[in-house]
């Protein structure tokens, strides 16, 4: 994992580069602006992984680019792929949402750069927009059921 630097000269572009992904269109400039200044972006080689089943979570993905894979253990050595997440798709919330362990692991399948935000910064943005919040809640919701 490497962070990507990003000095102020670049935030113009990270707003552009922001509002082009579905997860922050439902907020307003005034809200992008709040949270802009705590987003960190990182890079993912091919085959890392991100978050791991069973750890602490403390922070939110959006993918700003590149393919990962979601999956769970099965039995000692197997596991089972639930999905693939690329450009515009977040993960990480459940564990943010339920104070729970994290419900899978997420491994670049190619490189991939994210975006993240800790789960404070997660809390306020949830907070400021109810039907955002509410869109998350009912994914993480969906995924919960389909991990099944
Ligand atoms: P979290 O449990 O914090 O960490 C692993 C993440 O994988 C989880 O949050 C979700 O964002 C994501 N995830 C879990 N199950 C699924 C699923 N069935 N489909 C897509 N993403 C999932």
């Amino acid at each position: 994992m490497q962070k990507i630097d990003m000095t102020p000269d670049d935030s113009s572009e990270l707003f552009q580069l922001l509002r082009s992904v579905d997860f922050f269109e439902g907020m307003t400039m005034g809200q992008l602006q709040l949270v802009v200044p705590h987003i960190m972006m990182v890079q993912y080689e091919a085959g890392e992984k991100v978050v791991t089943q069973g750890e602490k979570g403390d922070s939110f993905y959006v993918v700003s680019d590149g393919s990962l894979s979601v999956s769970v253990k099965k039995g000692f050595f197997g596991k089972k792929e639930l999905a693939t997440l690329g450009a515009g798709s977040f993960f990480g919330e459940m564990a943010l949402i339920d104070a729970s362990p994290r419900n899978a692991t997420v491994t670049a399948i190619t490189p991939a750069r994210l975006f993240v935000l800790f789960a404070h910064q997660f809390v306020t943005v949830m907070n400021s927009n109810p039907d955002f919040a509410s869109q998350i809640m009912r994914i993480a919701e969906e995924r919960k059921l389909s991990g099944r």
